[in-house]
């Protein structure tokens, strides 16, 4: 995004959480993840590009083992018809009897998060749980829903701490809801 547009558009936005905020619910979101993962050496997955910062913050504060690798897959066709996705990078590691943790910046909708699970799971995934950052209150009833969460946003686009707006931001500490007009 052309850099005037990107410091207007933050300039007019409301902070939803801030860096402080975020940084203690990542504290608490990891300390659930450690009670339920440390003894499954997990495989973490990031899901690029928006779970990058969640899940770059996120692995230093567990201390077990796990393995890391990183997925990448967008959603295509309409929502309705199953939510089909095409994989832009399929995770090299092999999940075949694997707890598998899913990293991500939002579960939305749930479409896309839902047919990752699906695949992984028809992989061979043993068990696959779903990390998130943020869960939007969009009042939709969701196709998955996470085991582990850091913090609700409103139903109105956010952006920071790895989501986007058109490619912009996803470098903030902090999350922000754009203007509404
Ligand atoms: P869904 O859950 O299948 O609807 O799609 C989730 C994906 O849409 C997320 O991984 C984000 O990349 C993107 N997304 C959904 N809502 C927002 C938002 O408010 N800000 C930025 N990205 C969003
Ligand atoms: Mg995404």
């Amino acid at each position: 995004m052309d850099e005037n547009k990107a410091r207007k558009l933050l300039a007019e936005a409301e902070l939803i959480h801030s860096e402080a905020t975020v940084q203690s619910a990542l504290t608490q979101v990891a300390s659930r993840i450690r009670t339920r993962l440390a003894d499954k050496n997990p495989l973490v997955l990031c899901v690029m590009t928006g779970g990058v910062i969640f899940c770059g913050q996120l692995l230093p504060k567990l201390d077990f083992p796990i393995d890391f690798d990183y997925l990448h897959a967008t959603r295509y066709g309409p929502e309705t018809q199953g939510g089909k996705i095409s994989w832009r990078m399929a995770p090299w590691t092999s999940v075949k009897g694997r707890t598998v943790l899913v990293v991500d910046d939002i579960l939305d909708e749930g479409v896309t998060l839902a047919a990752v699970k699906e695949s992984l799971t028809r992989l061979g995934a043993a068990e696959v749980l779903l990390a998130v950052f943020t869960d939007k209150l969009n009042g939709k009833t969701k196709p998955i829903s996470a085991d582990f969460v850091g913090l609700t946003v409103p139903d109105r686009f956010v952006f920071g701490y790895g989501m986007d707006v058109d490619g912009a931001w996803r470098n903030l500490p902090a999350i922000y809801a754009m203007k509404e007009d």
